[in-house]
């Protein structure tokens, strides 16, 4: 789960012991671009949410950030216990964890009020497409924020750049409250509202072809993987021809992944949290394949492979998150 009734089982790998991280990662062939770099609490992206409130990295502790199509390797252990959690939550309950999905969201946001996602101040710099986008410098640019939660990427984006019009939006009429309450809010750039992504058409709140860039940032975890077609069908037609969506997500073997207690399984590489808020782990050949049948071309897609520090246990986690950027095609011929 989010926050502190989160399984935390097995414990995550401490200093110095043996452990696939760093060593496997050189050895599958990766490579650190540049990222050796000091970071800030909120640049732990989802750290935070998973429990570990004094996530740092530092270059001095080894923390590290590497980019690339390899999947994170598993140590025997973590394979092992990964392969033999094989029972599934029941048709039942999966029926119901589908029905009460908003109630679920809902419900997160009223317990953890703004508190719980750091503002999400790397979106710019790891997504510097935001600014590329523009074709002259002071080009007024129109984004979508899709799940905006409560708006930890869309206010940092505000405030660092202008020349930008947001539409967000958010399955949570409380996470949408919250956007609307907050003083950076404004009428005149952006414009919030409530929609489910998998069943309400965007277009009746943003022109179709109008939108510059749509960001998506850890979303589609929350969304049944047989529903997850239907957002991308529903952004697609928003999207300028030649435009992008901006994706981030869990990836495959990400530390959260390995930390779900048996029972917690709903299917391939999706899990359900102890609040009823799930968690797909994506692949970059699945999310790739899921974007190309709606007809988009793939840019971008690659696994981030992240060792955050938390000082205080002194524990190593390895996260794992998928990077992405799709096209809507200029035209289709
Ligand atoms: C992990 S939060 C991420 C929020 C925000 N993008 C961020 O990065 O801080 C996932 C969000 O997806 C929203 N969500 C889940 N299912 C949705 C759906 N079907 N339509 C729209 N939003 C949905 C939830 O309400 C929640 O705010």
């Amino acid at each position: 789960g989010h926050g502190g009734n989160a399984p935390r089982e097995p414990p995550p790998r401490r200093r110095g012991q043996p452990g696939p991280s760093r060593a496997a990662l050189r050895g599958c062939g990766l490579s650190a671009q540049g990222s050796w770099r000091k970071a800030v609490r909120s640049d732990c992206c989802e750290a935070g949410r998973d429990c570990l409130s004094t996530l740092t990295t530092s270059t001095e502790d080894g923390a590290f950030q590497t980019k690339g199509h390899n999947t994170r390797i598993l140590s025997p252990e973590e394979a092992e216990r990964l392969a033999n959690d094989r029972v599934l939550v029941s048709d039942f309950k999966q029926l119901k964890l589908e029905k009460e999905a908003q109630k679920n969201w809902d419900l997160f946001y009223k317990r953890n009020s703004t508190n719980f996602f750091k503002d999400r101040h790397w979106t710019t710099r790891e997504f510097q497409e935001l600014k590329a986008c523009r074709e002259f410098a002071d080009q007024k640019l129109t984004i979508l924020e899709a799940g905006c939660g409560v708006g930890n990427c869309l206010f940092p984006l505000l405030e660092e750049d202008l020349n930008i019009f947001a539409y967000a939006c958010d399955f949570s009429p409380r996470a949408v409250e919250y956007v609307k309450k907050n003083s950076l809010y404004s009428t005149e750039r952006c414009k919030v509202f409530q929609c489910d992504l998998t069943k309400d058409d965007l277009l009746e709140n943003i022109p179709a072809d109008s939108v510059d860039v749509v960001t998506l940032i850890f979303v589609l975890s929350a969304i049944h993987p047989d529903k997850m077609h239907l957002v991308l069908k529903n952004i697609y037609k928003v999207l300028k021809p030649g435009k992008c969506v901006l994706f981030r997500d869990y990836g495959l073997y990400d530390h959260a992944m390995l930390r779900f207690k048996s029972g917690s399984k709903l299917g391939e590489n999706f899990y359900v949290r102890q609040d009823g808020t799930r968690s797909y782990f994506f692949t970059t050949e699945f999310l790739s394949q899921l974007f190309r049948a709606e007809g988009y071309e793939e840019v971008v897609n690659e696994y981030v492979h992240r060792e955050t520090v938390n000082r205080k246990e002194d524990l190593r986690v390895p996260r794992v998150f998928l990077q992405s950027k799709f096209q809507k095609p200029f035209s289709k011929t």
